[in-house]
């Protein structure tokens, strides 16, 4: 599904207590692109995704989802989040099931498919435990089989994988890429990671601060599976350093 943002605006609050946070945001992204969003932070980054998400109605401007209007959250969007979210007294299995709660499955068409995204996301022998006892990035793999699980077609993550170790980090980047390119959704992810930023996506939104506003669109056009170490990779990641910092 595609996403056209439009002279979109958010203000909290109101009178001499108001602040602007987002101003004039223009962004289209076709369908099945990986766009990311980087920022300095309170830029506005998660109100934004928020925004598209239909979690908050209160703006100006418009939000079209395949030409239609956000008006409200929709199985065709899922979030995740920064921290996993999952409830912790409910399995693995069971937490990612909560993403077709409502769907009208038989009990073995539920378990299968979460079987299924359990086994996508590489927590194969982890279902029946409970989110205390798996390491960071395990409950964050949950946390993204159970956005995937209801097949949105616009994946909404805000730096899923901020809290994790480098090496967990890069390990879970390339799996982002792999679930991606399996199911060819729209993805948008928000990060503080530049690096993270230019290995995944296809283009990547600058954000500037006070108010958040969009700075700069820089396309990556480099065949994937990219070189961190490749020059055109530092290159693109120094010039969007540099934007940042401005
Ligand atoms: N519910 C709210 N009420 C009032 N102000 C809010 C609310 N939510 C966010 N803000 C303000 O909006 C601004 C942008 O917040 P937002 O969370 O979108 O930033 P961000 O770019 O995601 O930052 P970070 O990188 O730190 O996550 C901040 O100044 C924040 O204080
Ligand atoms: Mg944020």
């Amino acid at each position: 599904m595609s996403v056209d943002i439009l002279h979109v605006g958010k203000t909290f609050g109101a009178g001499t207590q108001s602040l602007t946070v987002l101003e004039d945001i223009n962004l289209s992204i076709p369908k099945g692109k990986f766009i990311g969003v980087v920022g300095a932070s309170g830029c506005g980054k998660s109100t934004l995704l928020r925004l598209i998400a239909g979690l908050d109605r209160d703006f100006t401007g418009s939000i079209h989802i395949n030409g239609r209007s956000v008006d409200g959250p929709c199985r065709d969007r899922a979030i995740v989040f920064q921290d996993h979210r999952l409830y912790p007294w409910l399995t693995v299995h069971d937490n990612i099931g909560l993403g077709i709660e409502e769907l009208p499955l038989t009990a073995a068409q539920r378990n299968q498919r979460i079987h299924a995204l359990i086994e996508l996301v590489g927590l194969r022998g982890f279902d029946k435990i409970y989110p205390a006892q798996l390491s960071g990035g395990m409950a964050q793999r949950a946390a993204i089989a159970r956005a995937l699980i209801a097949e949105p077609d616009i994946l909404l993550m805000d730096e899923p994988l901020g809290a994790l170790d480098s090496l967990t980090r890069s390990y879970l980047q390339d799996e982002l890429l792999r679930i991606w390119e399996d199911r060819r959704s729209t993805a948008i992810i928000v990060t503080h990671d530049v690096e993270e930023a230019v290995f995944l996506c296809d283009t990547v939104v600058v954000m500037a601060p006070r108010p958040g506003r969009i700075e700069a669109r820089i396309d990556v056009p480099v065949a994937r599976p990219r070189d961190r170490s490749a020059p055109e990779f530092v290159q693109l990641k120094k010039s969007i350093l540099q934007k940042l910092i401005r």
